[in-house]
């Protein structure tokens, strides 16, 4: 399903259940430590779904393990992304030659509790959620947007090492299955300009809504 909105780069795998025969390398143990079960089998199910998902591009499987902030460590020259929710797994990668960075998120396809919409989105957000609503009310478009701003935070974070917070980008999802994110929060300083925009895409089906952002590599600069 989350092959539908990624583009054609970028190689994904998604499990709807636990899998029994997922595994994990002794250092993601490790790191995972002490956990309930629930943790542990979304942990290990997603790690598979990664595993996979990098066997697309022709890489062996490797250890992904937390770092700065819970961002994973991605195999050197890879980018991706991993999102669970319950009944959902999946996890994206793409070569950095191709893809500067990617975030993937998934949400159960429903409203969000009464207070949250208020907190996560900006003025325009809200009139767009309103808009869209009265035009599309099969969408959830408050989900949506969360669904979408968790994307843009983890392709943002691992560009740029630094938090965005929810004021920190302007979601535009459209009802055509495309969305727009521009962001607002000024970027650190660093020797590649930080991405600016994010174009993505989004699906809401079987009770899931799912989300991804992409920006491109930004081509080396001609001396
Ligand atoms: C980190 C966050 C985005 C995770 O999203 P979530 O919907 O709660 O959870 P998901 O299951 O979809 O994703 C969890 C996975 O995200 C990844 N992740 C965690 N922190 C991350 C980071 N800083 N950067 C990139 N990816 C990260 C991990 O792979 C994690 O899975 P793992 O712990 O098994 O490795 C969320 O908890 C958060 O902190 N959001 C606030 C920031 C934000 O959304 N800003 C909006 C900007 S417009």
């Amino acid at each position: 399903m989350i092959d539908e909105i990624l583009p054609a780069a970028v190689m994904s795998a998604e499990s709807f259940g636990d899998e029994p025969d997922a595994w994990l390398f002794p250092e993601e143990r490790a790191a995972l430590g002490e956990v309930g079960e629930a943790r542990r089998r979304e942990y290990t199910t997603v790690r598979h779904c990664a595993r996979r998902a990098l066997g697309g591009l022709g890489l062996p499987p490797a250890p992904l393990v937390a770092g700065e902030r819970g961002a994973p460590r991605w195999p050197e020259g890879v980018v991706g992304s991993m999102t669970h929710c319950a009944g959902y797994r999946a996890a994206a990668t793409a070569h950095r030659s191709d893809v500067r960075t990617l975030g993937i998120d998934a949400e159960p396809h429903a409203p969000l509790p009464d207070g949250v919409l208020e907190y996560i989105a900006l003025p325009e957000e809200a009139s767009d959620v309103a808009r869209l609503t009265r035009h599309t009310p099969e969408v959830h478009w408050d989900r949506l947007l969360f669904c979408a701003k968790e994307a843009v935070y983890k392709a943002w974070f691992p560009a740029t090492h630094s938090w965005l917070g929810f004021d920190g980008a302007v979601i535009s999802p459209a009802p055509d299955g495309t969305l727009h994110a521009r962001v607002l929060t000024p970027a650190p300083p660093q020797q590649v300009p930080a991405p600016r925009e994010f174009t993505g895409r989004w699906l809401a089906r079987d009770g899931l809504v799912l989300a991804c952002v992409v920006s491109p590599t930004v081509p080396p600069a001609l001396d």
